[in-house]
């Protein structure tokens, strides 16, 4: 048996991408899955380009595999640096055997044994859809429903790393989320850089049909307890789609809102499309029309020319929505992007503090918001045993709810009483 380790960086694509390599390595070859670097004959690296630091962090990363890894192991590098930097990586370490890019998993089987090769092309076929299995939740299911991109925010390099935008074909969705809830992940996880755009360039080019009617048709599978999606992007966020949304009640009640920045002017140096106006009034229609839901977001600090007053807009939005998660970033500049050539670069020391300003904001927000939850009960699917007697799932609006208990939650829904809120966890207890 030859040993396989693999680290995954990045958001949830990479995740499933991962699998798909776990899968065709271990399924259609003999591989074998290890957590030991040391006795592997094969170590991966599938990695996220999305900002500077994790790429510089990439080469320090392998040297280290280089060094301790057993003799005749080989080391790839896979995902979006791979896909960007191509060939470049086995220049700068040449112990490296080979690069596979974002797009090019299908490749896995040939590449590893061919070294020195470099598969970083952004060609699609239907082909390369047909993957064997490996899931690395057995209570949660992710499935691709688009690849790639056709967004053009300045700021962004995943167009070029994962190529244009190609939906794949709801049949083949659908039929993976039965036999992934016919196994029993009750949860399936739609997957796409920007899945609310879901219809874009089927092979069959006359095909409509869009993520509203591909929910509809996820949801009538009768194995399938609940449908959560990532990224969906404030631009295709219409009633019908929110609608959908709200009233189904097998769609988990949390939505991701990548804001990006709350500036119009900043928005349209990011061609985002939308404006600060936009955003609120479509945040707002969500909450009327899904009370309770969670909405969470994406935030870059620093772009290329934001001002003060700039920045007091986002942390306006931040205020007037009350995301109840946040995700935020310094700007990065990225190779391939336009606003890396913007000339009004905003100095390190400037994206820091409001970094810092825009995080104590929101850690204040959440006591409050997290407070409110004490005394509600959630519905959790059970999913992790964590340290000390507990265990670990998520609300339907994505709260992460940990009880005391055992092996005997795993996979099971209950109805839970918040006793203690916290910031990143909410504790309680099962009251039916
Ligand atoms: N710099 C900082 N953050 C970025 N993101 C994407 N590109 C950059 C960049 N160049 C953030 C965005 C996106 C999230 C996945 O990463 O907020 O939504
Ligand atoms: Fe995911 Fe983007 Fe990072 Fe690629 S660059 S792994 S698509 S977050």
């Amino acid at each position: 048996m030859k040993k396989l380790y693999i680290e995954t960086l990045g958001c949830a694509m990479n995740v499933r991408d991962s699998e798909h390599i776990i899968a065709e390595l271990t399924k259609r070859d003999s591989f074998q899955l290890t957590e030991e670097i040391q006795e592997a004959d094969l170590i991966l690296i599938n990695t996220c380009s999305v900002r500077e630091k994790p790429v510089h962090k990439l080469f320090s990363e392998i040297g280290y595999f280089n060094k301790v890894k057993k003799p005749g192991a080989k080391i790839g590098v896979c995902g979006c640096t791979a896909s960007h930097l191509g060939e470049e990586i086995i220049r700068r370490a040449p112990y490296v055997s080979f690069v596979l890019g974002a797009r090019n998993v299908s490749k896995i089987r040939e590449v590893i044994h061919r070294e020195g090769a470099v598969e970083v092309d952004l060609d699609h076929d239907e082909s390369q859809y047909a993957f064997e299995e490996f899931r690395s939740s057995p209570y949660r299911a992710y499935i691709n429903i688009s690849i790639g991109c056709d967004k053009q925010c300045t700021f962004c390099i995943v167009p070029h790393t994962r190529g244009e935008e190609i939906s794949i074909p709801p049949e083949l969705i659908v039929a993976e989320a039965q036999k992934a809830a016919r196994n029993g992940a009750k949860e399936i996880f739609l997957l796409g850089q920007n899945v609310n755009n879901y219809g874009r360039r089927f092979t069959d080019r006359d095909r409509r049909i869009d993520f509203t009617d591909l929910l509809r048709m996820v949801a009538q599978i009768d194995e399938v307890a609940r449908i959560r999606f990532t990224s969906p992007h404030p631009l295709h966020m219409d009633d019908r789609f929110l609608e959908e949304f709200a009233t189904n009640p097998k769609i988990c009640k949390s939505m991701h809102m990548p804001l990006q920045s709350g500036s119009s002017r900043i928005l349209r140096r990011m061609k985002r499309g939308y404006t600060k106006e936009w955003f609120l009034e479509r945040a707002a229609r969500l909450r009327e029309m899904a009370p309770g839901v969670r909405i969470s977001t994406d935030i870059i600090v620093g772009f290329p020319g934001e001002e003060e007053s700039d920045f007091e807009e986002t942390l306006d939005v931040v205020r007037q929505v009350g995301f109840e998660q946040i995700f935020s970033f310094k700007y990065s500049p990225r190779p391939l992007t336009p606003a890396k050539d913007y000339p009004d670069q905003v100095p390190e020391e400037v994206a820091s503090r409001r970094l810092s300003q825009l995080q104590e904001l929101h850690a204040q927000m959440l006591d409050a918001i997290a407070a409110r939850e004490k005394g509600k009960v959630h519905q959790v699917y059970f999913e992790e045993l964590k340290p000390g007697g507990y265990v670990a799932g998520r609300s339907d609006n994505n709260w992460i709810v940990k009880v005391p208990g055992s092996e005997e939650l795993l996979g099971q829904f209950r109805q839970v009483k918040i006793t203690k809120p916290g910031r990143l966890a909410l504790e309680g207890v099962v009251v039916g």
